[in-house]
């Protein structure tokens, strides 16, 4: 049974729901009617959950306590099966805000990977936006819509995934340019021709690059092709804190690297971009 999502709202049959033991364990089950979800503690009827608000605790049979929630998008991202690395929570949050998608935008990305960024882009752009995936790998491709069709709950008509190299893409291809672009790929410097020609003037380009090669590489190709803004990167550090009396401090693990950001605009045809000043050194 493929889960349906609901964001709100008490449980429904079909609804996908994060069961969390005493010990922080997570369980994931879809609502079933008058099935039952048997765990190590004993049975827990799903019936008792449908119906029931979220945040709720229910016991299973040999007495143990489950929380239950519906799975965040986090959560999906983080639990769903992957054919390719996914852009991790904190990236896609930069990708959505500095690369101002916005509702109605129309959005290009590639590669589709798993799906992940997918799924933050088509929140971000709305009933009215389109995103179109480019994935050269036909079984990446399959992970990326089976993933976004399994968190939506079906494909949302908003979403045009395609088999293909994003370097073979047309404007006529895309039924016109698009407002923003987005690459996670090994080698994003190759597609920035492309890029160029789908993308309209004043759109954001953005990619993410895990390692400074590749960073040097692309943006010497975004300053060599005379028509983006000088291109801004940077990268995002998120460090946890434990907050326990005396014992406030930071979490001693952190993810300390992903990837690096970049973001330029395009330039209306025609036009050179001004030189970036530098002080003058003394
Ligand atoms: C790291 S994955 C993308 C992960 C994705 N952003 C996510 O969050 O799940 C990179 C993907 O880019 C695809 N790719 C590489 N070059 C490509 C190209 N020129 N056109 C389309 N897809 C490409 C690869 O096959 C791979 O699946």
């Amino acid at each position: 049974m493929r889960a349906r999502m609901p964001y709100s709202g008490p449980f429904q049959a079909g609804d996908r729901v994060q069961l969390t033991d005493a010990k922080r364990r997570h369980f994931t089950i879809i609502l079933e009617p008058g099935s039952s979800y048997h765990t190590h503690r004993g049975q827990i009827p799903h019936d008792e959950i449908i119906g029931a608000d979220e945040g709720t605790v229910v016991q299973s049979t040999m007495g143990s306590d489950f929380l239950c929630f519906r799975h965040l998008m986090v959560d999906h991202v983080l639990s769903m099966p992957r054919g390719a690395a996914v852009i991790y929570p904190k990236d896609s949050a930069q990708i959505l805000v500095e690369g101002d998608i916005f509702p109605g935008a129309r959005v290009l990305e590639a590669g589709a990977g798993s799906g992940a960024l997918s799924m933050a882009l088509l929140r971000a752009i709305g009933h009215e936006g389109k995103l179109i995936s480019y994935e050269i790998r036909e079984d990446h491709l399959e992970f990326a819509v089976n993933n976004v069709e399994e968190y939506f709950g079906q494909r949302p008509a908003t979403w045009d995934p395609r088999l293909g190299d994003l370097k073979d893409a047309t404007v006529e291809d895309l039924g016109g340019p698009v407002d923003r672009i987005v690459l996670d790929m090994l080698e994003p410097w190759e597609c920035l021709e492309v890029s160029k020609n789908l993308l309209i003037p004043g759109g954001v380009f953005m990619t993410y690059v895990a390692t400074v090669p590749q960073l040097m590489k692309v943006m010497e190709g975004l300053r060599e092709l005379q028509c983006f803004t000088e291109p801004r990167a940077w990268e995002s550090l998120i460090r946890d804190w434990k907050v326990e009396g005396l014992a406030t401090r930071p979490e001693h693990r952190m993810n300390a690297h992903t990837a690096f950001l970049v973001m330029a605009r395009r330039l209306a045809d025609g036009v050179t971009p001004p030189r970036p000043q530098r002080r003058a050194r003394r």
